[in-house]
């Protein structure tokens, strides 16, 4: 037995030698060291031999598998890094070729004014809420004071749905969120609230360099139960100053029939600071947003009771506001599609 394990050793080991290809080590290891090889069948023989040779053929046995295991592992390292080494001399990889270049995707300009304008509200606890783009007259309009043939109409040309007997359009602006979130916000009972309404309005414009027949909005409105007018000026002049920097701001009287009083509020001009430039119009200023304290006619028309509930209410314009900041010319190149627009963001 001893000797049949010796001989079998240097055999293995022999045909072992001029091994090159892992093919025929995978051979060399089935005949050896398989289940059914060689080895195995010496080690089969072990429980037939007279007891005191056992322990000796046994251990021999053992060191037998081990050294043709090693043998084996360390033939299998030099095939696999010879063909490799055939594989890099057969096939060169030039490494100093320059990669192709991938073309990167971006938000749009719009998307990033308007997330930036989210954050800045998120950070002063106002929480966004999605409103419709088609709206009845009713939200639009008449919920908002503005009934049916009133001269303040004319401020928002409508896009009206066909068939609908007028009584179903594009929202016009997203005031009409102030009711919606109202509503829905005090369903289970008058509570304090502050919301960010954006979104997509539509007016039935002539397309020019200022005016689009559609653009963002983002509505604001905080009701509680006392707020004030001294609230909307430091809540916006705050909203100025994050959005543009330190620099003046300004309000004063306007009119919108849902908010009582109204105001407009204006910012330096960011081109000239004040000094008169034709962005500004050689005011000094530049018009921001429309604002006021919601009218009680309005925050009844919400569900709530203007005796104990107060607010205030805005509406700026988001692309008018990244017009102003990357002195943007014209409002078409929003929704133009135009890549040599786009990429400069
Ligand atoms: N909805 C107005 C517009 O489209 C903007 C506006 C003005 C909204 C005053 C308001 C507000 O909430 O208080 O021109």
């Amino acid at each position: 037995m001893i000797n049949e394990l010796n001989q079998l050793r240097a055999n293995a080991l022999e045909q072992l030698a001029p091994i090159g290809d892992d093919r025929a080590l995978e051979q060399w290891r089935i005949t050896f060291l398989g289940r059914k090889g060689a080895l195995a069948a010496l080690m089969e023989k072990l429980g037939t031999l007279p007891k005191e040779e056992r322990a000796a053929a046994g251990k021999l046995a053992n060191e037998t598998k081990a050294a043709l295991e090693a043998a084996f592992q360390a033939k299998l390292g030099a095939v696999k890094q010879r063909a490799l080494s055939e594989s890099l001399e057969s096939e060169p990889l030039d490494v100093t070729l320059p990669g192709r270049p991938r073309p990167r995707g971006r938000l749009h300009p719009a998307t990033r004014n308007l997330r930036e304008i989210y954050r800045i509200w998120r950070d002063m606890g106002f929480q966004v809420f999605l409103s419709r783009e088609v709206e009845s007259d009713e939200m639009n309009f008449q919920l908002l004071n503005i009934p049916p043939h009133h001269p303040a109409r004319d401020n928002w040309s409508t896009f009206y749905i066909a068939g609908s007997e007028q009584g179903v359009l594009l929202r016009t602006h997203t005031s009409p969120g102030q009711i919606r979130a109202m509503r829905a916000l005090s369903a289970n009972g008058t509570q304090p609230l502050r919301v960010i309404l954006p979104g997509m309005c539509y007016r039935y414009e002539q397309v020019s360099a200022r005016y689009e027949i559609q653009f963002n909005q983002v509505e604001g409105l905080a009701v509680g139960r006392h707020v004030t007018f001294a609230d909307l000026k430091g809540t916006l002049t705050e909203f100025a100053r994050r959005m543009f920097g330190e620099r003046p701001v300004r309000f004063y009287a306007d009119h919108f029939p849902f908010t009582e009083p109204s105001a407009q509020m204006d910012v330096q001009c960011i081109i000239c600071d004040g000094a008169g430039c034709p962005l500004c119009k050689f005011t000094g200023f530049l018009e921001i947003l429309g604002a006021g304290m919601v009218h009680p006619q309005v925050l009844r028309n919400g569900g709530y009771d203007p005796d104990v509930w107060s607010g205030f209410a805005f509406g700026l314009g988001p692309e008018r506001i990244a017009m102003l900041k990357h002195s943007i010319e014209d409002i078409r190149y929003f929704w133009g599609n135009d890549l040599r627009f786009l990429e400069q963001f």
